[in-house]
């Protein structure tokens, strides 16, 4: 890509600034925001390590900030010593033992709130429990459960004991869990009998069953939450009851003091190639730039109460529910199912039941609902929000506009939060007392983050409105350390495009006159499905697995809801399908991606033809199947095709 490729269709222009009363007792005023933003142009280390020294509880005070010899392996504050689960919990204890934590509300209505001290109890417990069986400091734990406290405090367990967690999503099928185990080589899988999501059960441990019989050669324990009650078979000598295991557990457990830069988890994120990569986040810096974000941005105070809607199997699920708000000894509320049960209402009602003050879901959320009418929203009283929060791709500002104000009525600031699994934490955010915002913008770069938009050199873009890489310049605590297994892949991903010298975010972008950051869009083979990264290749790779499929190529096209939808264009072994028998094939493909990835993979549109476009050279030309994706007039040179008569197929012309 050059940056002449990028250009930009969408200039918005209204501002909002901060409310006066907003600002008035926001954490961050304009003047604390320029004074950080000072701080951190000055000394920039010194910066980061006031923040490290005032926000995080440290066993053993660190001497060195940043340690850049072995770049792009940065290490931060690396001879300190401190625990995440103390930070997030025991910490909180002298003052606001009896201070909620969660507020969990299953599908089916049932509640449960659990203070501070009753999660530390719960959380000492259960990493008894990890040691006692045999789990110990550095050996890698998977944790593939439903959207419950039991999640948090399988995380927090973890970190308490320094062993290294990797959550997938519910929603992933037995080969993406399987596929992930393997290549974390875990000793141990932590599941349940199931979760509650749209009024069915979601068969979380059929799936664990179904990855253990494809083959887990490293998993040793199987450790099951019940919260279904329905029927599940558990296997002699691997399978371990949740309950049977912290029942004669002690309350007390005293923390692995770890290493700043001690591994507190992995997270497999998509990239550009078939295989998922397993961002490995350190504890300190990780830790900081979640407590400092929840402060900042969510300006959360000791009266809020905070929703997060994001499940614990995604970044956001770690930084903005089972860490962050807990560090910052906030309230938060976790929700176990889906937006639509009983009614497209449930995300209004539950904010007006546990009085939420500031909430953060995705634009593809937002979407949905306002789809749904105002009628929803209006039925609830939602006067206790007083702060909104967007992620996960661009906003559009007619969703953007309806957020404004049939949820927030024109009082609560929106924040934009641009960032990455591999950032940790956010980057480039309003501060909600003291930047103005633009529908669609996320405005500026957070103190101590040097984020810029470059050309192919290398040089800051000083054009306004000219496309171009979204960079950033400097190493910040928060920023993944490696890609577990496979160290090139994180220098190539990362760091390979400026010789090593920038972080390569993977996304374009432009800043407008007032310096705003506008996000464009990838400049890599990763489709953004409901604010969750595909690539590509995966895709493919789970299509021309079925053996009836010789070749495939998928290309995204722009959703309405979801934001992106995936087209795939397939060519099959033998005749090509067409008919009844091309419904029934979309059909069996569907599926099989869905059985391969999970759900949220399954292509929207699925065409056949009898061969792809390709150039002589034997590249599939991609950007004339997007064209076609989208439905678009062809204006690419075709004559070269070897059979253009692919072409009208794949428009379903022929
Ligand atoms: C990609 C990261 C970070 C948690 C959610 C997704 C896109 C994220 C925004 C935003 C425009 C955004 C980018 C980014 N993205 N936030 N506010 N505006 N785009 O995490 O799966 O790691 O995906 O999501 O393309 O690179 P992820």
């Amino acid at each position: 890509m050059s940056d002449k490729d990028i250009s930009s269709t969408l200039i918005e222009n209204r501002q909002f600034p901060p409310a006066k009363e907003f600002t008035a007792s926001a954490r961050l005023k304009p003047a604390d925001l320029k004074a950080l933003h000072k701080h951190a142009a000055d000394d920039y280390e010194g910066f980061w390590a006031e923040q490290a020294r005032t926000q995080l509880h440290w066993k053993k005070p660190f001497s060195q900030i940043l340690d850049s010899s072995r770049a792009p392996h940065y290490q931060w504050f690396n001879d300190g010593e401190m625990n995440v689960s103390y930070n997030c919990i025991d910490r909180h204890l002298d003052k606001h033992a009896d201070k909620t934590a969660i507020i969990f509300e299953g599908e089916k209505g049932d509640v449960r709130q659990i203070s501070y001290q009753e999660l530390h109890d719960e959380v000492c417990q259960f990493a008894n429990s990890l040691k006692a069986s045999g789990i110990k400091k550095g050996d890698r734990v998977v944790i593939y459960m439903p959207m419950t406290p039991e999640a948090v405090i399988a995380m927090q367990a973890c970190a308490r004991i320094g062993a290294i967690h990797s959550v997938v999503f519910g929603g992933f099928s037995a080969e993406s869990l399987r596929d992930r185990i393997n290549d974390a080589g875990a000793v141990m899988l932590i599941t349940a009998d199931g979760g509650h999501r749209g009024g069915k059960i979601v068969e979380l441990k059929a799936a664990s069953d179904k990855a253990m019989n494809a083959g887990c050669p490293s998993i040793q324990h199987v450790l099951v939450l019940k919260r279904t009650g329905h029927d599940i078979s558990m296997q002699d000598g691997r399978d371990i009851w949740w309950h049977d295991l912290v029942n004669d557990q002690a309350t007390q457990c005293e923390p692995e003091w770890v290493n700043a830069e001690h591994p507190l988890f992995l997270l497999y994120t998509s990239g550009s190639t078939g295989k998922p990569k397993g961002i490995q986040h350190s504890s300190a810096g990780y830790l900081l730039n979640a407590v400092l974000t929840n402060l900042w941005v969510f300006d959360l105070q000791d009266e809020d109460t905070f929703w997060c809607t994001a499940d614990v199997g995604w970044i956001t699920g770690h930084t903005y529910v089972a860490y962050g708000p807990l560090a910052a000894c906030s309230t938060i509320v976790i929700y176990e199912g889906a937006p639509t049960v009983p009614d497209y209402g449930r995300f209004w009602k539950i904010c007006e039941d546990h009085k939420v003050s500031v909430f953060y879901t995705a634009p593809t959320a937002i979407r949905a609902l306002m789809k749904m009418g105002d009628d929803f929203p209006n039925k609830y009283d939602l006067s206790s929000l007083r702060l909104l929060g967007t992620v996960g791709e661009p906003i559009n500002p007619e969703a953007w506009m309806w957020y404004h104000k049939v949820i927030g009525k024109e009082r609560c600031p929106i924040v934009d939060t641009w960032w990455q699994t591999e950032t940790g934490a956010h980057m480039i955010s309003p501060i909600p007392g003291a930047i103005s915002t633009k529908p669609g913008s996320c405005t500026i770069p957070l103190p101590g983050i040097i984020a810029d938009v470059v050309n192919d050199d290398g040089e800051s873009i000083t054009e306004a409105n000219k496309g171009g890489y979204l960079v950033i310049k400097k190493p910040f605590p928060s920023m993944l350390r490696t890609v577990w297994g496979d160290d090139q892949r994180y220098i190539d991903t990362y760091f390979s495009k400026f010789g090593g010298k920038y972080y390569l975010a993977g996304d374009s972008a432009r800043k407008d006159d007032d310096g705003y950051f506008w996000i464009m869009g990838r400049i890599d083979d990763v489709i953004n499905v409901s604010g969750h990264r595909l690539g590509t290749m995966e895709v493919e790779s789970a299509l021309v697995a079925h053996p009836r499929v010789a070749e495939a190529a998928v290309v995204s096209r722009p959703h309405e809801v979801k934001g992106e939808a995936i087209v795939a264009f397939v060519i099959c072994n033998g005749e090509r399908p067409v008919g009844a028998e091309a419904v029934a094939m979309v059909k069996e493909l569907r599926e099989w991606v869905g059985e391969q990835i999970g759900a949220i993979a399954r292509p929207d549109d699925i065409r056949f033809a009898e061969g792809l476009p390709k150039t002589r050279s034997g590249k599939i030309m991609r950007r004339l199947l997007r064209t076609i994706a989208h439905g678009e007039e062809i204006t690419q040179d075709i004559s070269t095709l070897e059979n253009e008569g692919v072409v009208l197929q794949l428009q379903g012309k022929a």
